[in-house]
């Protein structure tokens, strides 16, 4: 056979484009942000001292509204008062709160055309107040337009404030999964005001602790202690206990973005979501009725257990942890736990690919190692899960 002559490829050439972006944004713990006299908000809006007039739209959660009489007249207020550096582009706008809110892109879409309206510019400022659920949808719509306005979160739950609103993140639902779209962007300037967290409903109030929970147990030792002792107290909704436990969470929380190595995400652990891949298919398959940190509860039960079995955290560590979480009024168990789809596999597993592909690569699963630290781990044993069930149910089955 001749041999055919070998083709040659041209060589390719290649730039190696590299740089970082700081970023850089404050948070503020206050109370009365919209007290005429309170400085910190004008302060967040202008902390580049641009000393000009800043043009701003503020969208306020429909929740926060109907239990806050006279909340949009007070912003109006506040404005006006401000009005040498402040001024509303438009009256302040009321969006559904709850997870209604990013739920598919009609809310998203208002927002965005509501900025074009506006004529705001990329030097514009969006203030959010409201949950969680209104600071990802707002955020998100805020990130796209212009390719991204200057976003100010003033969070109104305490998950909101000790988790979701002071982290780098945004996002909505689609496709029945959680968070399915969404950007990573930085707000412009955090706003907690422990005022907004007395019109809580309880489970509002007691979802925030399992977020605290979370990070307390894989990280700090010293705060999961005080959050075992004080349980009972913030269920009965002690302020002082829960103004410490919002302040210490998302203290750990900007720690963990700050330091971590990797506050966008593009590895494949994040230790942040310990509990959640359980957590996120619960939501989903409750239709939303089942709040974020009942559904985190729940996950990080589960999973503490799967610690205890690869001899990770002590049988009386384990014990002690889902005692503290039905303390604070947190649920360990539901019967959506035991849902199974048409294969007659458990529905919650079917969650745990959702999970890998939205983090990327390989399966990772972050357990409690003791109390304080972590593991990472590759794969769940679906025998574990059903076991852990069993657990549960007799230990929590009764408190739904
Ligand atoms: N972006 C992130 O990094 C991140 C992190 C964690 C959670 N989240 C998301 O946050 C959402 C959950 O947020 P959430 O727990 O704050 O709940 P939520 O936003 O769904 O709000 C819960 C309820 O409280 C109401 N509400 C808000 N503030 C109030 C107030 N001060 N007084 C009375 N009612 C008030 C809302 O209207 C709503 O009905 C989930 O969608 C979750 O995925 C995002
Ligand atoms: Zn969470």
């Amino acid at each position: 056979m001749p041999r055919r002559p070998q083709r040659r490829v041209a060589p390719a050439t290649v730039r190696r484009q590299r740089f970082a972006v700081a970023f850089d944004y404050p948070v503020y713990f206050t109370r009365g942000v919209f007290d005429p006299v309170n400085p910190v908000l004008v302060r967040a809006i202008d902390r580049l001292r641009e000393r000009r007039r800043h043009r701003v739209l503020v969208y306020l959660d429909a929740g926060l509204v109907a239990a806050t009489p006279g909340l949009a007249r007070r912003v109006a207020s506040y404005f006006q008062r401000h009005a040498d550096r402040l001024e509303l582009a438009a009256p302040p706008a009321v969006v559904p709160g709850g997870e209604q809110a990013k739920n598919g892109w009609s809310q998203v879409r208002a927002v965005m055309s509501a900025i074009g309206d506006r004529r705001l510019c990329r030097q514009s400022v969006v203030v959010a107040a409201g949950g969680g659920s209104v600071l990802d949808m707002v955020g998100f719509a805020t990130a796209l337009v212009h390719r991204g306005l200057r976003l100010v979160r003033l969070p109104s739950t305490v998950l909101a404030q000790n988790d979701a609103g002071v982290g780098v993140k945004n996002g909505m639902n689609e496709r029945e999964t959680k968070n399915y779209i969404g950007a990573f962007a930085p707000p412009f300037a955090v706003v907690n005001d422990f005022e907004f967290l007395r019109t809580l409903a309880d489970r509002d109030w007691v979802g925030g602790v399992a977020e605290a929970f979370k990070v307390a147990l894989i990280k700090d030792a010293r705060f999961f202690e005080f959050l075992c002792r004080r349980a009972e107290a913030l269920r009965a909704r002690d302020f002082a206990a829960m103004a410490r436990t919002v302040r210490r969470c998302a203290e750990l929380h900007l720690e963990h973005i700050r330091t971590s190595g990797d506050p966008f995400e593009f590895g494949s652990a994040r230790p942040l979501d310990f509990g959640h891949w359980a957590a996120h298919k619960l939501e989903v398959l409750s239709g939303y009725a089942l709040g974020h940190g009942q559904a985190v509860a729940i996950g990080m039960a589960l999973d503490s257990y799967a610690a205890w079995r690869r001899r990770l955290l002590s049988r009386g560590d384990l014990e002690r942890f889902v005692a503290a979480l039905q303390a604070a009024g947190l649920p360990v168990w539901s019967p959506l736990l035991e849902r199974r789809d048409a294969r007659g596999r458990l529905e919650v597993l079917n969650g745990l690919e959702d999970f890998r592909e939205h983090l990327g690569g390989r399966l990772t699963i972050v357990l409690p190692h003791g109390i304080g630290a972590r593991r990472e781990v590759h794969a769940v044993d679906a025998a574990v899960v059903k076991e852990a069930m069993a657990f549960l149910r007799e230990r929590g089955g009764g408190t739904l």
